[in-house]
């Protein structure tokens, strides 16, 4: 483990009071795998809610349904939160983790992201060009009974990285906002958003968070998606989520609930 550096120290610093009941401890790695598994680790090592793990550079970064994430040094933040929350907390923490992450961008930058279902985070690039993925999100959970844990990992492209594979479905903030973007005042604000959407949930204020997650998915609403089941592939109109952030798909069959996996636009 590595010390903190001064760029991402001073403004959790300055925001503690905002932070509880995350951000009790902060460890920082300049290389690690993947905070996510790092994060894992220490919730099966009995670690409390709220410790974060963040670093610079990941050589095993993992995204979503079995995929890597890349995350080269000094252009990204990649960090993981440890929360053990209960069953009914647990079901919306995804999407409430999208909604912090999004608010949190639009924050520093004043740039407003969207959200894709569940939980990928996307600019419009000012009609430039379509909607690019700017940052994900990866929920894992483990434990059980009160030994429970959820590993909230949130990977955000701040900087162009030199070679993405994705150059034209991912962007990063700074290529969409055309200017400098200070990495330690981001990684505090998410911190300070996630640590606000938690509260919401804990405190049964679901709605609220439904509320943000549908006014920032407004573009998607009325797409045409399609999606993977069983062997086949199926499709229809996206129509909205429910009240358990199932995503709810116009079909000609009906309407159909999707509670995993993803939606492609079509
Ligand atoms: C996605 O596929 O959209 C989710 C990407 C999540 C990436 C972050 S980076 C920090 C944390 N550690 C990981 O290994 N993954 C998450």
């Amino acid at each position: 483990m590595d010390s903190l550096p001064h760029e991402f120290a001073q403004p959790l610093d300055r925001r503690m009071p905002e932070l509880s009941p995350l951000a009790a401890r902060v460890i920082w790695h300049a290389e690690t795998g993947s905070t996510n598994a790092d994060a894992a680790a220490l919730a099966e090592s009995g670690a409390p809610e709220g410790v974060i793990v963040v670093a610079d550079l990941q050589t095993a970064g993992r995204g979503r349904l079995g995929r890597s994430w890349s995350s080269p040094p000094g252009v990204g933040i990649y960090a993981s939160v440890l929360l053990r929350p209960g069953a009914n907390v647990a079901r919306l923490l995804s999407l409430a983790a999208g909604v912090a992450i999004a608010e949190a961008i639009e924050d520093v930058t004043g740039l407003r992201p969207a959200l894709k279902w569940p939980n990928d985070v996307y600019l419009d690039g000012g009609g430039a060009h379509p909607p690019r993925k700017v940052a994900g999100i990866l929920a894992e959970a483990g434990g059980s009974g009160a030994e429970a844990w959820v590993v909230v990992g949130f990977g955000i492209n701040v900087l162009p990285a030199p070679h993405s594979p994705e150059l034209t479905r991912a962007t990063s903030i700074e290529a969409d906002l055309g200017r400098a973007v200070d990495r330690g005042e981001l990684f505090a604000a998410c911190v300070a958003r996630l640590a606000a959407r938690y509260t919401d949930l804990k405190r049964g204020r679901r709605t609220s968070v439904l509320d943000a997650w549908r006014a920032r998915a407004g573009s998607t609403v009325g797409r045409r998606v399609e999606w993977s089941e069983g062997t086949g592939v199926r499709s229809g109109v996206v129509s909205g989520i429910d009240d358990d952030g199932g995503l709810l798909v116009a079909t000609d069959g009906g309407t159909a609930r999707i509670v995993s996996g993803e939606v492609r636009w079509s």
